[in-house]
């Protein structure tokens, strides 16, 4: 785990200093505000949806390190999927972080994301790498807001 963990902290800063997609998308079809009440902060995640595919995404907003490079790795992680896809890999991913699925030995999907399982071994920052999911979620359903609570 512990190859794990130094991974982590080096994504984590890699993205949080240089996020991808971080930006808006002025014609985005789909579109949602997620909000962490614990600490107040807050995103934004923009896409644009074309044939049941994310043919684009982004995000912007104010975080923590965590909360953003999660941010940056999911929009790498759902463009060119299908909605389907994008939403087993919320399942997925928040099924990880929350202790409910075993990155080693359950199958999923993750790939680079299971450098987020590090997240287990600090509670509080659990709604901070789940924040853009949960946007994204919304945002694929519709939903215009949403909060980690
Ligand atoms: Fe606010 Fe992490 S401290 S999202």
């Amino acid at each position: 785990m512990s190859e794990l963990n130094d991974l982590y902290q080096e994504v984590i800063l890699e993205h949080n200093k240089n996020p991808r997609n971080f930006r808006e998308i002025a014609d985005a079809n789909h579109q949602a505000d997620g909000h962490n009440p614990l600490c107040g902060d807050a995103l934004r995640v923009y896409i644009d949806l074309e044939d049941g595919k994310v043919k684009d995404v982004a995000f912007k907003g104010s975080g923590c390190a965590i909360s953003k490079a999660s941010a940056s790795m999911m929009t790498q992680a759902v463009k060119g999927k299908s909605k389907e896809e994008a939403e087993v890999l919320f399942e997925e991913f928040q099924k990880m972080v929350t202790g409910n699925l075993d990155i080693e030995t359950d199958e999923n999907h993750l790939g680079k994301l299971k450098i987020f399982a590090g997240v287990l071994e600090f509670p509080a920052r659990v709604k901070c790498a789940s924040l853009s999911w949960h946007t994204l979620h919304a945002a694929l359903n519709e939903e215009e807001t949403v909060s980690t609570e």
